[in-house]
């Protein structure tokens, strides 16, 4: 190879003559693979009367004053890059006749022609999107939001106490029976209230956030729940909830009413329909089931809604008494007699299931790709 030619000593052709010389050097040195072949390449590049290095520090010689600092420097690092591989004892050690790879040491030649080429296109990598339970949770979180409601978040593994003696429950409460769930082992030592379980709803926080805030309150509770519920179509043993509760003086039930109806319609849709029928929660009383017009026939009467033209969404209720009463030993502000609130909880996996059209609870945990995707 003839050593290209420099026009100009400008930093933009030094770049582009150096660039050329090493381009050149590599293409040489990987062809170069026995010692002898490593030798010639020594001789060429690096022997004392021909070899192209001096060749190129004579070029560089005739920089002007100004130049000569820098092409200096960049002469030096071709130098250093080139040399050390010039070196026949540095070849990689030959393959072993079994064919095993051996490691060649480092700094040998192999190692050093690794080169990146940092000018090539960056890895791609796919934007990731929220889980279309994530994606519910967030939606029905900024409804109430909206509507002044902050946050509140509270353990996974709670105590029998706030998940269900300062609810209402009491032990052996035949309304337990519906809420079964795993309990934490070797605990028999402890008072019952004192015994950790895996939370059945997310309702323990309404407990725990009454107990570090005066009222007013309005609070919404994303999180996870567990129950011993056989996985079917629609029911899965681990599952989330979002809680709601209002705490203030002169909260009625036409408050409830006219908050949920609202939420509905803006999560929904305005054509959407409530109505209320009487239910049962320990912590609430009255509690009532929600169920809205059902969304896939407005109401007509189809196979999602078994006809019936509605669809059971939540449950809700007015806080009970019972429930101030256990919180006012730690907040005396929540004086049943003073004030009074109402409390609603809904499943996320059945909104989001009958928003997104979606048949089999179990596509949410599957990790499937296909499924996911749909709601990027
Ligand atoms: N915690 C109840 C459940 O999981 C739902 C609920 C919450 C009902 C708040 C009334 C008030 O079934």
């Amino acid at each position: 190879m003839p050593v290209p030619s420099l026009t100009d000593y400008s930093s933009a052709s030094l770049d582009c003559f150096f660039r050329e010389i090493l381009e050149q050097f590599e293409r040489e040195a990987a062809l170069a693979r026995s010692a002898e072949a490593v030798e010639d390449l020594r001789i060429r590049w690096v022997g004392r009367k021909q070899g192209l290095l001096n060749r190129v520090g004579e070029i560089l010689k005739l920089a002007p004053a100004e130049a000569r600092k820098e092409a200096g420097k960049r002469f030096n690092a071709l130098k250093a890059a080139i040399e050390p591989r010039c070196d026949p004892q540095r070849l990689p050690p030959p393959q072993s006749a079994d064919g095993g790879l051996r490691l060649p040491a480092a700094g040998a030649p192999s190692l050093a022609a690794e080169t990146i080429d940092v000018t090539l296109p960056g890895t791609r990598r796919r934007l990731g999107a929220e889980h279309p339970l994530i994606k519910t949770m967030h939606e029905m979180v900024s409804v109430f939001a909206a509507m002044g409601y902050s946050v509140a978040e509270g353990p996974e593994v709670e105590s029998d106490y706030y998940n269900f003696e300062a609810l209402n429950f009491p032990p052996n409460h035949p309304a337990r029976d519906t809420q079964d769930t795993l309990v934490l082992a070797d605990q028999e030592r402890k008072p019952l209230r004192e015994r950790l379980l895996m939370r059945t709803h997310t309702s323990p926080v309404q407990i725990r956030t009454m107990e570090r805030r005066p009222p007013p309150l309005r609070i919404v509770v994303p999180g996870k729940v567990h129950r011993n519920d056989a996985a079917d179509a629609t029911h899965s043993p681990i599952f989330h909830q979002i809680e709601g509760l209002c705490v203030d003086v002169n909260i009625t039930f036409s408050d409830l009413k006219g908050t949920l109806d609202y939420a509905m319609k803006a999560f929904f849709g305005s054509a959407v329909k409530t109505r209320f029928f009487p239910s049962f929660f320990p912590f609430t009383e009255p509690s009532a089931d929600v169920q809205i017009s059902c969304i896939f026939c407005g109401g007509k009467g189809c196979r999602k809604c078994k006809s019936s033209g509605w669809i059971e969404l939540l449950g809700c209720g007015m806080v009970d008494p019972a429930v101030f009463l256990s919180v006012a030993r730690k907040q005396p502000a929540y004086d049943p007699e003073k004030i009074s609130g109402f409390a609603f909880g809904m499943g996320v996996e059945r909104i989001a299931m009958m928003k997104y059209g979606i048949g089999e609870i179990g596509q949410f945990y599957s990790g499937d790709l296909r499924f996911l995707e749909q709601f990027a």
